[in-house]
């Protein structure tokens, strides 16, 4: 489905749940968030029937976010009606990596294998520091099962100035041996409410440092809707991406829409929901109706992550979460 801006919209990104077992604090605050009460979530039949439209309209791409998407139940059941669904020609997860290794076998057997993890650092230490939890080797150890498995990892940090910066090397390092996407990503303001001034780290300045340590550090072309500027260091077996997600660079590919664990559709990450698709469907609508209902949302797809932010009716962006938002 073409937007207004000639963008071919072609993938959506479900957020099954707002509840995390990690406490990031570029996420959300110690405490957490408020979580939504169960009945206010997307139910399973619900997400699958928006899916079922969402072919029908020519998606062909899911990703499956959260909050920590293995802490709703029965998320496998989910993944397996989708995996059922013949339009997905892909289908992805977000995680923590921290409740993932149980379910290799099966996502194996569903042919779910990309997956992306949030790993912001290699120090354990630092780590706990980051998520508030001490979970390091279990992501880790976890981070080379998917890989010995075959998966096609990509491994996500959040890079924030004064905090993790010195792990951009040693994590980039990871792309050398393993087959992995290594991305670097610059922090946005929702965290929560937990704080509001960030000091950015830019995609440049990531990129510095990288080009810095690996002179033959080299673009790669870009492919439809990736948000990451990819590079390659010669003889490396995986790739590096910078993310420019606060700068917001990369919004004249933009091919997605997002749908929030309550059902607020977002048509861009900036924008604070224009639309929920939960009381809609909830009113007794027919699949017709929800589909005209997103040929709408996608004409009025804004142009950018700027003019999102505009015509945003609440002025905080920092008391959202991502872990509501879905990354
Ligand atoms: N800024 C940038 N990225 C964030 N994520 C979560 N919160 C933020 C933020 N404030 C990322 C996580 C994960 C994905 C779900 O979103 O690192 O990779
Ligand atoms: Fe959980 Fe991801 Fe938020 Fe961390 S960033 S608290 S892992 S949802």
């Amino acid at each position: 489905m073409k937007d207004s801006f000639d963008r071919n919209i072609d993938y959506v990104r479900i957020a099954v749940t707002d509840r995390c077992n990690l406490r990031c604090f570029y996420c959300m605050p110690a405490e957490g968030i408020p979580y939504e009460p169960k009945s206010h979530l997307l139910c399973y039949e619900e997400i699958t029937r928006l899916l079922k439209v969402l072919g029908g309209l020519g998606f062909k791409k899911v990703r499956f976010t959260g909050g920590e998407p293995f802490l709703r139940k029965d998320f496998i059941k989910l993944l397996e009606n989708t995996a059922a669904l013949p339009t997905y020609e892909s289908i992805h997860i977000t995680s923590n990596g921290t409740l993932l290794q149980k379910h290799i076998p099966r996502l194996m057997e569903l042919g779910i294998t990309k997956i992306n993890l949030s790993i912001d650092s290699l120090d354990p230490e630092r780590f706990h520091k980051i998520t508030r939890r001490n979970d390091f080797k279990k992501v880790f150890d976890t981070f080379h099962s998917l890989v010995e498995q075959g998966f096609k990892v990509k491994l996500n940090a959040v890079i924030m100035y004064g905090v993790n910066t010195q792990d951009i090397v040693p994590l980039a390092e990871l792309a050398k041996t393993n087959a992995v996407d290594v991305r670097f990503i610059e922090e946005m303001p929702f965290n929560g409410g937990y704080k509001e001034n960030i000091q950015m780290y830019s995609a440049r300045d990531i990129f510095a440092d990288l080009k810095k340590h690996y002179p033959t550090l080299e673009k790669l072309p870009s492919k439809h809707g990736e948000t990451a500027t990819l590079y390659q260091v010669k003889g490396h077996k995986g790739n590096i991406g910078v993310i420019p997600a606060f700068s917001r660079t990369f919004c004249n590919t933009c091919n997605r829409l997002r749908i929030t664990s309550k059902g607020d559709i977002k048509s861009c990450l900036y924008d604070d929901g224009i639309f929920n698709i939960r009381d809609f469907m909830r009113s007794g609508i027919t699949d017709e109706e929800l589909a005209d209902k997103f040929r709408e949302i996608v004409r009025l797809k804004p142009k950018d992550g700027f003019e999102a932010e505009k015509s945003r009716k609440k002025s905080e962006k920092s008391l959202e979460s991502m872990s509501s938002i879905g990354g």
